[in-house]
């Protein structure tokens, strides 16, 4: 899996750690039969739907689908990459990670580069705050209190200030040890492409330092004291710093299931300070597809709060479509008069604030809303025209009663029927379908749509618990092959898990569940939990089997009959009439 380590480790690790005790650490679980149940971490619930197996080692949200082994849970809770995360549950488990599993060199060496990066970066972060404190620095000071920002917010966010002159940071950062080729790596100091020279990049700025996930430096956004240009300047991308795929503060947003996207800053810190702890915003760039991806991971949805003026919402606008494209769901706040979410604050206060939080709109409203702006409405021809536009946005909402909610309150409000909008939606679909033949699919829409393909709910159920036997008693699965085989699973991912493990069963091999698990790509592996977390206690494999395949058989046959009935086959009918008749005698 990664050039660091070896299967066996990884397997040692897992068999060390538990499943239930190491959701445990972050989920109060509950055991009710076979199974331990809690509130998901990964979406907002207020009944158990999350449960956790030891036997099968996995974990599943009958909510959200959220599964997997103890490897992902630990990466997907801490934000960690894979070794990070075995490196922990080794910790956990009191195994220490060998050092001959550093194999690849190259790897090795570049791992060794970018920790002497952070290293100095957090030097950097360290001079930068050790200067903010001096007594020369009392602009800088007054500054930092005249944008009220209190001292604990100044230790938390670790600001501090790059004094004036050519040479402090890199003087201080070559005493520490570091070349002037690692200096120039991450940024600190820029070399005058004529001269030679080299000097500090951040000069007279208050400075911001931006942590990743694992709160290491990664770089600095740094603002001039008072007025003047450029207002922010920011660390260069390098082998730590890529903007695209970290958001300022996202380190400090642990645990939050909706995140609040804003432009600045300023506006995060003060938000933060007033204990609104969800704020990120971007660096100094716009938002694209990987921050969209990034925040996909942390949350659900994301609430867009940037700057009240145009360019503010002609960026909401576009950040509506990225994040909606990333499955996130996206509510919008407008701050009317006021320029930004830091200035709204300290005028209106934290609670109007967090009102406002409670009260944005939905990413639709806010579009047609904008684009109601466009239109004169008492214009028959606009009004056509604005209808046309709308359709086009409401054709995005998937969600059903959403989509109706939202199109009536329009309706209601233009004096445009609903129907009017609805013949205009099936429009846009059914040209977005015809667009879509040539198009490749999406991975992860198809599958959900045609999750269950065409199964009844209880072929489907049938399906799963006859898996887990044969997954769990190798002579049941023998004896049944007769009757039940692999080729009479419907289920693609049950096909071929019982593919899978009659080849173990016919090597003598062991069944591993997560093994198994980890034959399938990421977004079929929810259907694999599915199979190892319905679990029930059997006394009897062979019987319990047999009964289930007694009913898939008869649920297979009750759908042929349906289609039957349903396409008007009589001939077909009666064919299978009498092939019943003969079965019940
Ligand atoms: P703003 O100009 O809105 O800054 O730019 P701000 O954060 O609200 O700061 P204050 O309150 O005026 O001090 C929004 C963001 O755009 C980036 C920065 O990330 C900033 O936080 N920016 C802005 C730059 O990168 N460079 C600039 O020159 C200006
Ligand atoms: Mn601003």
């Amino acid at each position: 899996m990664s050039p660091f380590f070896s299967d066996d480790f990884k397997e040692e690790v897992r068999a060390n750690n538990d499943i239930v005790s190491v959701v445990g650490r972050y989920v109060k679980l509950k055991k009710t039969g076979n199974r331990h149940w809690g509130l998901c971490p990964f979406h907002r619930e207020s009944t158990p739907s999350f449960t956790v197996s030891t036997d099968s080692g996995l974990y599943h949200c009958f909510g959200c689908s959220a599964s997997g082994d103890v490897y992902k849970f630990v990466m997907e809770m801490e934000h960690a990459d894979f070794p990070e995360a075995m490196k922990l549950m080794a910790d956990w488990a009191g195994l220490k990670v060998p050092e001959s599993m550093v194999e690849d060199r190259y790897q090795a060496q570049k791992l060794q580069k970018k920790q002497r990066y952070y290293a100095l970066n957090a030097d950097a972060a360290r001079y930068f705050y050790m200067m903010l404190h001096e007594k020369e620095s009392t602009e800088a000071q007054q500054y930092i209190t005249k944008r009220g920002l209190a001292p604990e917010t100044i230790k938390q966010f670790g600001i501090g200030y790059a004094p004036d002159g050519w040479d402090g940071a890199l003087n201080y950062l070559k005493e520490k040890g570091y070349t002037q080729e690692e200096m120039l790596a991450v940024g600190v100091i820029v070399k005058n492409a004529e001269t030679g020279r080299v000097y500090d990049r951040f000069r007279d700025r208050i400075m911001f330092p931006i942590f990743d996930m694992k709160k290491q430096v990664i770089g600095f956004g740094g603002r001039i004291v008072g007025k003047g240009e450029p207002k922010y300047m920011n660390s260069p991308e390098s082998d730590v710093f890529v903007k695209s795929r970290h958001l300022f503060a996202l380190n400090f947003t642990r645990g939050a299931m909706e995140l609040i996207i804003t432009e600045g800053y300023m506006d995060v810190i003060s938000l933060h300070q007033n204990g609104v702890k969800n704020a990120v915003a971007t660096l100094g760039t716009a938002m694209n597809e990987e921050h969209a991806k990034v925040m996909g991971k942390v949350c659900k949805e994301a609430i867009l709060c940037y700057d009240s003026d145009k360019a503010g919402q002609d960026a909401t606008m576009r950040a509506i479509d990225i994040l909606i494209h990333a499955g996130i769901g996206v509510r919008c706040l407008t701050l009317s008069q006021y320029k930004d979410p830091d200035e709204y604050m300290k005028l209106l206060g934290v609670e109007r604030f967090r009102q406002e939080v409670k009260q944005a709109k939905s990413w639709v409203e806010f579009k047609i809303d904008r684009l109601r702006t466009n239109y004169d409405l008492e214009d028959t021809h606009q009004k056509i025209q604005f209808a046309n536009e709308a359709a086009k946005i409401f054709a995005r909402v998937k969600n059903a009663i959403e989509q109706d909610a939202i199109i009536r309150k329009i309706a209601a409000e233009t004096g445009i029927s609903s129907q009017a909008f609805l013949t205009q939606i099936a429009k846009v679909n059914e040209s977005a379908i015809h667009k879509s033949a040539f198009m490749p699919q999406q991975r992860k829409k198809s599958s959900q749509q045609t999750e269950d393909h065409g199964l009844t709910k209880r072929q489907l159920q049938g399906e799963r618990l006859l898996i887990y036997i044969i997954a769990v008693d190798a002579s049941v699965a023998k004896r049944i092959a007769q009757t039940f085989s692999v080729k009479d699973f419907d289920h693609p991912i049950h096909h071929r898990l019982a593919t899978m493990i009659m080849q173990l069963h016919e090597t003598g091999k062991k069944v591993s569940i997560p093994s198994l698990f980890e034959a399938f790509d990421e977004n079929e592996q929810s259907a694999v939990a599915a199979v190892f977390n319905s679990e029930l206690q059997f006394d009897d494999h062979y019987k319990a089997a047999m009964d289930i395949i007694h009913h898939i058989q008869s649920e297979k046959r009750l759908r042929v009959i349906h289609q039957n009935i349903q396409e008007g086959n009589v001939a077909a009918l009666n064919d299978l009439l009498k092939k019943h008749k003969h079965l019940s005698q």
